[in-house]
């Protein structure tokens, strides 16, 4: 059985993860230089957890993080999404995103995140996304920032220290040029 593709964009897949995606999940989730800006990197609990906690968001809001292929082998290389994230007290959607490392550097979670952006303002009501990064987290701040967020605030944050939000508008996103053309 076929898993529930979302999105397809000039070189990805994103997908509806499932059980069956633990291996390769878990192959990121728990690399210590990926996970530099978490507390930890995930053991093979939390990684389960993480599958079952994105299943019961694709029921609940019928949105989640995505398994993010490549289009022409079906490798899972990452994962990409939208979540509710408690952000300085309130509860908001966030565009999340964890990249194999070997993948770094070549455009693919610019271009999964826009893909998400375009999909959420598409098919949800939200009138601003978020993201959300611990302040040392140039490539994460660095992503937000590609696909046209803006910081809007810097908060204390009993995870991550400081943490950054960023931003988009549905405003924005609708006078930016290349939308939907991810
Ligand atoms: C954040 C992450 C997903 C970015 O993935 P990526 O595929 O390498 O990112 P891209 O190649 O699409 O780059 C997106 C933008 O960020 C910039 N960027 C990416 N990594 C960077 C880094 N280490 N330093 C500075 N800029 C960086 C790119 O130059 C690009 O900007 P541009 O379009 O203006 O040139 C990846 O670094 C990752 O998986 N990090 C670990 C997991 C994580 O921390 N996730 C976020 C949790 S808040």
């Amino acid at each position: 059985m076929g898993l529930k593709v979302i999105i397809e964009t000039k070189r990805l897949l994103l997908r509806e993860m499932d059980t069956g995606d633990f291996d390769a999940l878990y192959q990121i989730l728990s690399d210590p230089v990926i996970m530099q800006h978490y507390p930890a990197p995930f053991d093979e609990d939390k990684v389960k957890r993480w599958i079952s906690w994105n299943l019961d968001n694709y029921e609940k809001y019928g949105f989640g993080l995505w398994a993010v292929v490549l289009k022409g082998t079906g490798e899972f290389i990452g994962d990409c999404g939208i979540t509710m994230q408690n952000i300085d007290g309130e509860m908001l959607p966030e565009i999340g995103y964890h990249i194999q490392k070997m993948y770094w550097r070549r455009g693919f979670a610019k271009e999964a995140a826009g893909a998400v952006m375009d999909w959420a303002f598409l098919n949800t009501g939200y009138n601003t996304l978020y993201s959300y990064m611990k302040y040392t987290n140039t490539a994460s701040y660095s992503t937000a920032i590609s696909v046209g967020m803006k910081k809007v605030k810097e908060y204390p944050d009993p995870v991550n220290t400081v943490s950054y939000a960023c931003a988009v508008t549905r405003q924005d996103w609708q006078e930016m040029e290349k939308h939907t053309s991810f």
